[in-house]
């Protein structure tokens, strides 16, 4: 197995950001966060501390752990810079298969040659994803779930040509990161979870669509009656509807036309009610 001790995560949006402070917090790793932009990484950056503030006010962690996570993130604008020492880059841009094979290139001719490189993608191939890279023996899916932060999982996919040592490093980093982790054998587009929760959050806006129910009463119904911690229409929002759309978009692309995404999912994109990222969404996030 791999020995690694520092890790570069490639994008700080809302996964991004806290992959970094589990592999940090969690795993005591270095770990450099690279975004285009400072204002994403300055975000980034907001929401880890106001994570490790949440963390410390409940005594889970102390103000000096706080400060020592903190002072192990090195938030930057230089891809170079971010992944030359890198023994594991996690990819997490936006789930959109050319930025994503793009900044995948570009890491790939950066990073040393024994770097392990995993995509933190929610649906797309991963034997797809590997082939921008000249490493694929060595790229695999870790698939982290919002917020990483307090989800336990991390599925592990295997694609095509990856390596059982490729598997066995990514699945000690996510045992050290404090996770559970599920192996993915076959290279499948929703993997495990957003095969089956992607069908069931596009049946919650099918049912907004078609007039059956308020969303009050659908996310009452859900908390209530299967006990899930929140309704799938307060998720949808939590998760963002664009990311959602994708994934549904993928699964109905490379499984079967059955997961055709609600028109109701595409007319909120376009309407950027993208929920808790853009303020709005089913429900007002600016209150909040
Ligand atoms: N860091 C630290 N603590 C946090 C936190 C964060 N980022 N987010 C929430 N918390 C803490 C809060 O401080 C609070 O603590 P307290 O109960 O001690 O006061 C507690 O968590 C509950 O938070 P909220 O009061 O804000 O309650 P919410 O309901 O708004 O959120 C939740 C809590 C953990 C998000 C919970 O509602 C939940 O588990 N929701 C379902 C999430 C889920 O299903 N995620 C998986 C989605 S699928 C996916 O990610 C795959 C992708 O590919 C699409």
């Amino acid at each position: 197995m791999k020995e690694i001790r520092r890790i570069a995560v490639l994008g700080s949006g809302l996964m991004g950001h806290g992959i970094a402070q589990v592999a940090a917090q969690v795993a005591k790793y270095e770990v450099s966060m690279r975004d285009i932009k400072q204002e994403f990484l300055d975000n980034g950056m907001r929401m880890i501390k106001n994570s490790l503030q949440r963390f410390q006010k409940k005594d889970i962690i102390s103000e000096t752990e706080m400060n020592q996570t903190l002072s192990r993130i090195h938030p930057t604008l230089d891809m170079k810079k971010a992944v030359a020492d890198a023994d594991l880059i996690i990819e997490a841009v936006p789930e959109n298969v050319q930025i994503k094979k793009s900044v995948l290139a570009e890491a790939d001719k950066l990073a040393k040659k024994d770097t392990l490189i995993a995509s933190n993608t929610s649906s797309i191939s991963i034997t797809d994803l590997a082939s921008a890279t000249n490493r694929p023996e060595k790229f695999c899916g870790m698939h982290f779930f919002n917020p990483p932060q307090l989800m336990r999982l991390v599925e592990i996919i295997r694609g095509a040509k990856t390596l059982d040592e490729t598997i066995a490093t990514i699945a000690d980093v996510s045992k050290k990161m404090g996770k559970e982790t599920v192996i993915v054998k076959k290279d499948s587009a929703g993997f495990v979870v957003n095969r089956i929760l992607i069908p069931a959050l596009n049946e919650a806006l099918n049912l907004v669509w078609e007039g059956i129910a308020d969303r009050d009463d659908i996310d009452k119904a859900i908390t209530l009656g299967l006990n899930w911690p929140m309704g799938p229409l307060k998720l949808l929002d939590y998760l963002g509807l664009d990311t959602t759309l994708s994934i549904a978009e993928v699964l109905q692309k490379e499984i079967d036309p059955k997961y055709s995404p609600c028109p109701l999912l595409r007319q909120m994109t376009r309407a950027g009610l993208l929920g808790r990222k853009t303020g709005k969404g089913f429900y007002d996030w600016e209150k909040k």
